[in-house]
C-alpha cells in the first residue's frame, strides 16, 4: 500500500490522514494535531464546520514540519454556498488557519439547493485556479487551495456537478467501513480518477468489538481497529481515523508491517450491513 496516492489536480496525498471530527476546538485539537504530527502523520482533515480550523493551523505551524510535507483538508459549509459568498468563505478557512494555502478544499454535502451547489462549485474553482498574468500569479483566488473535491456525494450528485465542472472533483470523502462498504459509488469514483476518502473508517469505535473484526485481529496480533485501517486501505480508500489519544493515533498509523490475506478481506467483505453511523446527505439531499 503506498504512502501517498496521486489525485487528478498532480498533487499527491498521503494515505492515511487524522479526522478531526468532534476534537473540541482549542487545546483537544491543538494537542491532537501535534501529536499526531510527531508520529509521522502528515494529513489532516478539518472543516469549516468542525470549529477548530484555526487550532488545525497553529498545531501545523508549531509543529516544526515544514509546511509542504503537510496536506491539510478543509471543507465549504453549506450556509457558504454560493460563489461569492464561497470564494470569501474558503479565503476565511485559509486565513484562520493561517498556512497560506490548503491542499484540498471540499463541499462538506451535496446540500438542499442544488443550484447553491454549483454556484459553490465555481467558487472551488476559481480558489484552485492559478491564471498567470504576465510573470506573476494571479486569478480570482489565486492558490488558496491546491485540489478540490466534495464530500458526501452519491453517484448522481457527482454526475450532476461534473458534467457542468471545468476542474473535476479530485476526491470524494464519505462514510465507509466494513459495514457500509458503498460498493458501487467506490467503483464509480474509481472509474472516473476519483480518489475516495474514508471518514468514520471504524465506524466511530461501534464495530471495535464485533467478533469478525476481533477474530482476524486475534489471529494477526494487531487491534481490531487497525484491522478495519487495514481493510480501507487495501481497498485503495484513504481512511480518515479520529483519535484525540496519542497511543491510539501511533497504533493507527501502524498499518503497514501487516497484511490481510484474501480470506481475511473476504470477512470483512461479509460484514455489509448499510450502517450509517452520521448523516445521511447521500440518500437525503436532492439531485
Ligand atoms: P478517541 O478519540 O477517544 O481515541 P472514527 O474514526 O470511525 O470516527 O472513530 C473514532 C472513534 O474511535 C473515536 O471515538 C475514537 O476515540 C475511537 N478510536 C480511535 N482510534 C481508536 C483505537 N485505535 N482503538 C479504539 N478506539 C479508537
Amino acid at each position: 500500500v503506498a504512502e501517498a496516492v496521486k489525485l487528478s489536480s498532480g498533487h499527491h496525498m498521503p494515505t492515511i490522514g487524522l479526522g478531526v471530527y468532534r476534537s473540541a476546538p482549542g487545546s483537544e485539537t491543538y494537542d491532537a494535531v501535534l501529536s499526531a504530527l510527531r508520529l509521522g502523520y502528515r494529513h489532516i482533515d478539518t472543516a469549516q464546520l468542525y470549529g477548530n480550523e484555526a487550532d488545525v493551523g497553529r498545531a501545523v505551524r508549531d509543529s516544526g514540519v515544514p509546511r509542504e510535507q503537510v496536506f491539510v483538508t478543509s471543507k465549504l459549509w453549506r450556509d457558504s454556498y454560493g460563489t461569492e459568498s464561497g470564494l470569501a468563505a474558503v479565503r476565511a478557512s485559509v486565513e484562520r488557519s493561517g498556512l497560506g494555502w490548503l491542499d484540498l478544499m471540499l463541499l462538506h454535502s451535496p446540500s438542499a439547493d442544488p443550484g447553491r451547489r454549483e454556484a459553490a462549485w465555481r467558487a472551488l474553482e476559481a480558489a484552485v485556479q492559478q491564471v498567470v498574468c504576465g510573470a506573476v500569479w494571479c486569478g480570482v483566488g489565486g492558490n488558496l487551495v491546491r485540489s478540490i473535491g466534495v464530500s458526501n456525494f452519491g453517484e448522481a450528485h457527482l454526475e450532476k456537478l461534473m458534467r457542468g465542472a471545468t476542474v473535476q472533483p479530485a476526491v470524494n470523502q464519505v462514510e465507509v467501513h466494513p459495514f457500509l462498504q458503498r460498493r458501487e459509488l467506490v467503483a464509480y469514483c474509481r472509474q472516473r480518477g476519483i480518489v475516495v476518502e474514508a471518514y468514520s473508517p471504524l465506524s466511530k469505535g461501534s464495530k471495535l468489538a464485533d467478533p469478525r473484526v476481533t477474530s482476524v485481529a486475534e489471529r494477526l496480533g494487531v487491534t481490531p481497529a487497525q484491522v478495519l485501517l487495514r481493510w480501507s486501505l487495501q481497498h485503495g480508500l484513504v481512511p480518515l481515523p479520529k483519535s484525540t489519544h496519542p497511543q491510539r493515533q501511533a497504533a493507527n498509523l501502524d498499518v503497514r508491517s501487516f497484511e490481510l490475506s484474501a480470506g481475511d478481506m473476504a470477512v470483512l467483505d461479509g460484514c455489509e450491513e448499510g450502517l450509517v453511523t452520521g448523516w445521511d446527505p447521500i440518500s437525503q439531499d436532492p439531485v
